[in-house]
């Protein structure tokens, strides 16, 4: 890759052609009152900007005032969303510096109000859309794409977005903003990024009424030609862009583990919510064992909801703890699952295929509480979608049977959590070692302040999709997981640990980014899956591909 063009060489020559008012309106290469006097002469763009000149410090100063001063998260995402529509590096300047402030808003939880409202917020198409009646003619749909050579995709079907369900092509917003944060976390120049939806239709009634949806009006495809369209799909991306990795993102569990079998040994794949998860969930487990003491696979885990997140974080966890010594059966058998239905069982005769290699011998129960009383787990993980099923009575079994229990309520959006960050401080009197999915502020006990660690897998997939670029990784693997994992737990200090932090500062997550994509990129190395020679000094590298939102001179 040295060897080409990045993402800002080709912006910068594109600038070359483009002038005047079309300037203005490319949101790649528009600097707004930034443009330079000797830029205002050479672009035909006298005349057409205010006289002052502005740095683009004084940008970001007006874009923050004017974002704190709206009334709401979802104005605030409007607001920058339509800063991105105009001005790509003013928009990731903004995020970069003050991602703390700003994740909330771009990605979840006011993302998911976004999706819910996204026909009705509508203002300028981002990304791709294809839908069924594609079928055919998919790869002419892709050579529509005006950036030439996109690095990452990521794509949904809309059928399961965050914790919301299905909201089919309003789903969007998920793929845009995931890949705002490739860009902001990690560098991923804006043009590398790709953002698609494939419309297959939408079983939510309230869109099928709705005359403002942006969608098909259709029910769901299934079955055979689903597959089929996805297949087409798949193989277009990979005839029409040179090397891609696609993301699979917010798709139903029935698909969501179908595809990433069938794909991740033919494509460079993978699926945020079953691998991401793992990982981002994986390094937070680590880091709380630092806390209350232990090793993994001492003790049992119990996960509350058996989809895509679960099962991935429990593959996750066998894979480290089968590194550490233990027999992938015993591993397993630490890993113990409640679903819709109870506690999965190896007597019960419903189970989905992923549930089964962790249905253990033991008595049926519905009952949570039962099972932590049964189980006595070191962690409970909480990926059900099912706000508030955490009650106190199964919040004080856990804090009966450990001296610092680990509660993690990781459904998204905050309306969803299992628990609340106060409700786990307040219950074990300020034992718990708590993280969640979506932000909760600081909590304070008893004159000590407690920080949730924040489940994010913007932790992880950023740093995973920089180090998969940076050495051309013919494939995506759980082993590049693992590591990116053992990488995030390591940023971890111990005055972290302290005020119960199990995640690094968010603000870090850059220097995070590195380090995850450096471990990442080791790994690919030493399986042979790498296309470009390995650099000297593989952080330098991965770090100097690192797009920095500053503007270039285009004179
Ligand atoms: P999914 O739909 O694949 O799985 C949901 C699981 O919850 C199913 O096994 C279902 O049987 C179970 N469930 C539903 N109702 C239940 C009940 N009353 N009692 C026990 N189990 C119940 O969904 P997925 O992808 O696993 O996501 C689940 C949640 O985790 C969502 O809210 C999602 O936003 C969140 N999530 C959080 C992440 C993070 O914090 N990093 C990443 C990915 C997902």
């Amino acid at each position: 890759m040295s060897s080409e063009r990045s993402g800002r060489d080709q912006a910068t020559a594109q600038a070359a052609f483009t002038r005047g008012v079309k300037l203005l309106h490319d949101p790649v290469r528009n600097k707004g009152t930034a443009f330079t006097e000797a830029e205002r002469d050479a672009l035909g763009l006298r005349g057409l900007l205010p006289p002052r000149v502005q740095s683009q410090d004084l940008q970001v100063m007006r874009v923050m005032g004017n974002v704190r001063n709206k009334s709401s998260d979802l104005e605030r995402y409007i607001a920058l969303i339509s800063l991105q529509d105009r001005n790509e590096t003013l928009f990731y300047r903004v995020l970069v510096d003050h991602l703390d402030e700003l994740m909330p808003i771009i990605y979840t939880p006011t993302v998911g109000k976004a999706c819910q409202e996204f026909a009705h917020i509508f203002r300028r198409p981002r990304g791709l859309y294809i839908c069924a009646d594609d079928k055919g003619r998919m790869a002419d749909v892709l050579r529509n794409w005006p950036h030439p050579d996109p690095r990452i995709i990521v794509v949904t079907d809309g059928e399961r977005i965050l914790g919301l369900g299905d909201l089919g092509a309003d789903g969007m917003g998920i793929p845009i903003g995931k890949l705002s944060l490739y860009t902001a976390c990690a560098g991923i120049h804006p043009t590398w990024c790709l953002p698609i939806t494939l419309d297959v239709g939408t079983e939510n009634e309230t869109l099928l009424a709705d005359p403002l949806y942006i969608g098909v009006q259709r029910r769901r495809l299934r079955g055979a030609p689903y597959d089929e369209l996805i297949e087409e799909f798949v193989t277009a991306v990979q005839s029409v862009f040179r090397h891609t990795i696609v993301q699979f993102e917010d798709f139903a569990n029935i698909n969501a583990f179908r595809l990433l079998a069938k794909y991740r040994d033919r494509i460079c794949t993978f699926d945020d919510d079953i691998q991401g998860t793992g990982a981002v969930a994986l390094a937070g487990l680590l880091s709380a064992l630092r806390i209350s003491g232990g090793r993994i696979g001492e003790r049992n885990v119990l996960f509350f909801g058996a989809g895509e997140a679960g099962i991935g974080i429990a593959d996750m966890m066998v894979a480290e703890m089968v590194d550490q010594g233990l027999s992938e059966t015993v591993a397993r058998g630490r890993c113990w699952f409640m679903d819709s239905k109870g506690l999965v069982v190896e007597s019960r005769t419903d189970l989905a295929p992923h549930k089964r290699p962790y249905a253990h011998a033991h008595g049926f129960t519905r009952d949570l509480l039962a099972a932590v009383q049964a189980l006595r787990p070191v962690a409970i993980i909480g990926v059900s979608g099912v706000p508030a099923s955490f009650t106190r009575p199964v919040i004080d079994a856990m804090a009966a049977c450990n001296e610092r229990p680990i509660i993690f309520a990781l459904s998204n959006p905050t309306s969803k959590a299992e628990c609340t960050a106060e409700q786990a401080y307040t219950w074990t009197e300020g034992r718990a070692v708590f993280a969640s999915g979506s932000p909760f502020a600081p909590v304070e006990y008893r004159g000590r302040s407690h920080v949730p660690g924040q489940g994010n897998n913007a932790y992880i997939f950023p740093g995973v999709g920089l180090g998969v670029i940076a050495c051309e990784s013919q494939r995506v693997t759980d082993e590049m997981f693992s590591a990116a994992a053992r990488a995030l737990a390591q940023e971890v200090s111990a005055a972290d640990l302290e005020t119960g932090r199990i995640f690094p500062a968010f603000a870090r997550i850059r220097d995070v980014s590195v380090r995850i994509a450096t471990a990442v990129a080791e790994v690919a190395y030493r399986r042979g899956l790498a296309r470009v020679p390995r650099p000297d000094d593989l952080p330098a590298y991965v770090r100097a591909l690192m797009f920095e939102p500053r503007y270039e001179n285009l004179t």
